[in-house]
Parts: C-alpha cells; structure tokens; sequence
C-alpha cells in the first residue's frame, strides 16, 4: 500500500465502497446463516442459498476493483500518528480483509464447480473455474468455511479498533472513513 499523505479523509469513491461492502457482507452473512438454520424442505433455504452465492460474486470484482484502488492511491495520515507496531497490525488486518473479500468468493465460485454445479448470476451462467472433482470440494469446502467463520472474529475486532480509535484515542481513524456532509475539509 502506498505512504500516507496528510490529506484528511479517503476518497469519496473508497468511503462510498467501504460502506456499500459492509452492506453486502452483512448480508451474505444473514442469507447464509438463514440457509443454515431453516429447516430442510423450508421455501427460503434454497433462496438464501441462492442470494449468498449471488452477493458474494457481485462482491468479487467490487473487493478486486478497491485492492487495485488503495494499491494505486495514497493513504490519509492518522493525527496524532500511532505507534509503528499498530501501523503494522493495521496493514495485516487490511490484508486479511482483501483475502477474505476476494479469497471466499473464489473459493465458494470453485466449491461450487467442483460440486459439478454451474455458478450464474442474473440467469447467466458463469465460467467454471476447476472441474468436478469430490476431493477437491471437500477441500475448499473446508477453507471457504474456515475463511468466512473467521471472518465475523476478525471483521468484529476491525470494527471495534475504529470505534476504540475514535472514542478513546480520539484520533481521526474513523473520521478519515466517514463521507464528508456538506462542508469540504480545509487540508482535503
Ligand atoms: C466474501 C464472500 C463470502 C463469505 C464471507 C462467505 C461465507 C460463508 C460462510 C460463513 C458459510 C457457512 C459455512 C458453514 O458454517 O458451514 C458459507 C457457506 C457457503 N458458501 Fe459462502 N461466502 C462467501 C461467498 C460465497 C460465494 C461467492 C459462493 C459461491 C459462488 C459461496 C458458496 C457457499 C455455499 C454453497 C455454502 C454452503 C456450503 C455448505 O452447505 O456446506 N459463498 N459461506
Ligand atoms: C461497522 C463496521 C466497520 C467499521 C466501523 C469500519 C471502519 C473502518 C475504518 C475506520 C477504516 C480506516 C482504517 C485505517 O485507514 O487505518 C477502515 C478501513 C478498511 N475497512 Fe472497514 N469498517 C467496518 C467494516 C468493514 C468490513 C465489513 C470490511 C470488509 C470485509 C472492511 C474492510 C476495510 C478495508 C479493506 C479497509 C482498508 C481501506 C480500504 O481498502 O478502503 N471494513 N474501516
């Protein structure tokens, strides 16, 4: 990622994706976890299995689209800067994100191939990704698991790190993520 700048906030364009990726990831959460705890034969389980898989392949060239962003774009600096050792677990927490952002879709698009069944989106079929193969699902299966529960740990601690850094710390963290309402920043 590149260095920070002192400009005040990110983008309009990273905040506004920001905002709208927690929406979806909300709510690929809810339909899946509503697939698994309605019972077999229910007429929503298979629509919500349908909707997670839908949502998080719409998430896919999203998450893609903002890592090319952040990689190309400077970073506002935090005021008061924090310590280096939090910088670093900042940078491994946003890494973590991208990969599960973009890793889980790509494991959950090949799970379903592997299963032998085609992912669509909208009626339309996508590409497969790998051919058929039980192994192969049992094997991603697992990981889009492992990866997607760990998710509500680690998307959790990053929520409550903004919020520690704006209520304790008092610094410009989470300000720096919020859309600008009316009045322009003076530095931005
Ligand atoms: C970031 C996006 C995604 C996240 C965070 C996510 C997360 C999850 C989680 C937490 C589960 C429940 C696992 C369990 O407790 O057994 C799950 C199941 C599932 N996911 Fe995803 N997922 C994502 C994207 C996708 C995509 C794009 C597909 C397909 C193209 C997909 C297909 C599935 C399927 C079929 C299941 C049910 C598996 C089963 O019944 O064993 N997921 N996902
Ligand atoms: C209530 C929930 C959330 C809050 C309060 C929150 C807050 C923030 C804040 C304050 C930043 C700026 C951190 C910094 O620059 O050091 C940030 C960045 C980031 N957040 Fe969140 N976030 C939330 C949910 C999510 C979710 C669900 C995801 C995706 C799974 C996510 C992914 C990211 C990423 C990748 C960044 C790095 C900046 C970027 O690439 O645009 N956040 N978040």
């Amino acid at each position: 990622m590149s260095t920070p700048t002192s400009q005040a906030r990110y983008s309009s364009l990273s905040i506004a994706l920001h905002w709208f990726t927690l929406l979806l990831m909300v709510a690929i959460y809810v339909a899946i976890e509503m697939h698994e705890s309605l019972p077999r034969g229910h007429a929503l389980r298979r629509p919500m299995e349908e909707w997670h898989i839908y949502l998080g392949v719409i998430l896919l060239p999203i998450a893609i689209f903002r890592a090319v962003m952040i990689l190309r774009s400077n970073i506002p600096a935090i005021v008061p800067a924090p310590p280096v050792w939090q910088h670093r677990i900042t940078l491994a927490m946003k890494v973590y994100l991208y990969v599960l952002m973009i890793g889980n879709p790509i494991l959950g698009w090949m799970m379903e191939n592997a299963e032998g069944h085609v992912v669509t989106l909208f009626g339309m079929g996508l590409p497969s990704l790998v051919g058929e193969s039980e192994a192969l699902a049992d094997v991603v299966s697992e990981a889009h698991e492992v990866l997607g529960v760990s998710g509500y740990f680690f998307i959790g601690l990053h929520a409550v790190a903004a919020l520690y850094h704006h209520y304790l710390v008092k610094d410009n963290t989470l300000v720096r993520m919020l859309p600008r309402f009316g009045k322009k920043d003076s530095n931005s």
